[in-house]
């Protein structure tokens, strides 16, 4: 879990481990890759292949199905229609949405919403999990549900989970925290040792 007041770059930090921004200087190694020595095409392959993105304000398709919100991951990745579309039947019956997947998003709560956000995130498998404010959109119990998913995500084998957040009361789910000011991280407390792999 990534902490720290408002413009502190949690956003901007997040953005760099996922590839979406390149860092004007400085070295960030992603699950073992230095990101810095790839090409934006291997970029643009490992964020495909590796990274799942749970936004703030959900940032779903207008206008789209459920069900074609969650495949644009894999079909993005070359999967056939078939295959992404029961690939993600099946993580939205996981999160409680199966009878939804011909819903639009406006016609779902914002709790809802966030967990078709978390089923696109998760639904090509991705080590990497990253998530900015999951939970600053939604009540107390809809923040809980969404954090209990997403702590049984990095509890799989192969798998990170990184939340950015200055919401406190989540802060129990987290196994490292880390906080930031003014552009910097300034302290990282680990509950437990994390392995990296290889
Ligand atoms: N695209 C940008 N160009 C220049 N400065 C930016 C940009 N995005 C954010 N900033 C600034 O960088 C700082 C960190 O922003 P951000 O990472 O969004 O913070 P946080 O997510 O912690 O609220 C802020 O001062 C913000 O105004
Ligand atoms: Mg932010």
């Amino acid at each position: 879990m990534i902490m720290g007041p408002s413009g502190c770059g949690k956003t901007t930090l997040l953005s760099v481990i996922s590839t979406l921004l390149d860092p004007d200087s400085g070295t960030c190694v992603v699950l073992g890759r230095d990101l810095a020595r790839m090409t934006p095409l291997e970029r643009a392959r490992f964020r495909c292949a590796t990274v799942g993105f749970v936004f703030q304000r959900f940032n779903l398709l207008p206008g789209v199905s459920i069900l074609d919100n969650v495949t644009v991951p894999l079909l993005i990745g070359g999967h056939s229609r078939n295959h992404a579309e029961s690939r993600a039947v099946k993580i939205l019956d996981e999160l409680g949405l199966r009878d939804r997947t011909s819903a639009s998003p406006n016609e779902l709560s914002g709790g809802q919403q966030q967990r078709v956000a978390i089923a696109r995130a998760l639904v090509h498998n991705p080590k990497l999990i990253v998530c900015d404010e999951p939970t600053s959109a939604l009540d107390q119990t809809t923040g809980q549900m969404v954090m209990e998913t997403l702590h049984a995500q990095a509890r799989q084998t192969d798998r990170a989970v990184i939340v950015v957040t200055h919401d406190a009361r989540i802060m129990n789910y987290a196994d490292r925290i880390v906080r930031m000011e003014d552009g910097a991280i300034i302290s990282c407390n680990d509950a437990v040792e994390l392995e990296m792999p290889s």
